[in-house]
């Protein structure tokens, strides 16, 4: 399969409004996920949305074992979610550090829900039923908007906490995600 380039902000692809898929364990379906691993871990990314590489389908993947960018993360399963539904169970919301590789170079403090349920399918039409909190919610919000058209910068409170990686965490390994 192939690494594409991923899009960045700015790009009016990234704001628009994803269509669900319609069609599941196809030949497409499955290239289009095969090019994304490809994509998340060429710019070893913690998740990649189909829109990032300019594909305007509801197809998200997410997934972090021990990663020297999040210590304080828990691991996240490596997921595909396709047609996803979020469903927060209650009214917490938690602000956390977030990054995206079509925002190459910075971090914002970002608010979330920090307990929800999601719900979609797998590449094979399988269901996908979860309850998570904390970092794995939060990706998993993070992916979704994008199927939305929404950035996380749209999110920002206060832009004070919006900047460049290595001004705001000096001594962290570089990396865009
Ligand atoms: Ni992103």
């Amino acid at each position: 399969m192939a690494i594409r380039p991923v899009l960045r902000m700015g790009d009016e692809r990234l704001l628009r409004v994803s269509r669900p898929v319609a069609h599941f364990d196809t030949p497409e379906l499955h290239a289009l996920i095969a090019d994304m691993e490809d994509t998340m871990q060429a710019m070893n990314g913690a998740g990649l949305a189909a829109p990032q590489i300019g594909v305007g389908l509801r197809v998200v993947m997410f997934g972090i074992v021990a990663n020297a960018r999040y210590p304080d993360a828990e691991p996240v399963p490596q997921t595909v979610l396709i047609n996803p539904l979020i469903t927060p169970l209650d009214a917490e919301i938690e602000d956390g550090w977030e990054g995206c590789l079509s925002v190459p170079g910075m971090r914002g403090l970002v608010p979330r829900h920090r307990r929800l349920r999601y719900r979609g399918f797998d590449a094979y039409g399988k269901e996908i039923d979860r309850t998570v909190h904390g970092f794995h919610a939060r990706v998993v919000q993070h992916e979704c908007d994008h199927l939305d058209g929404i950035l996380y910068p749209m999110r920002i409170r206060d832009m004070r906490n919006f900047g460049f990686t290595e001004t705001l965490f000096p001594g962290e390994p570089a990396g865009d995600d």
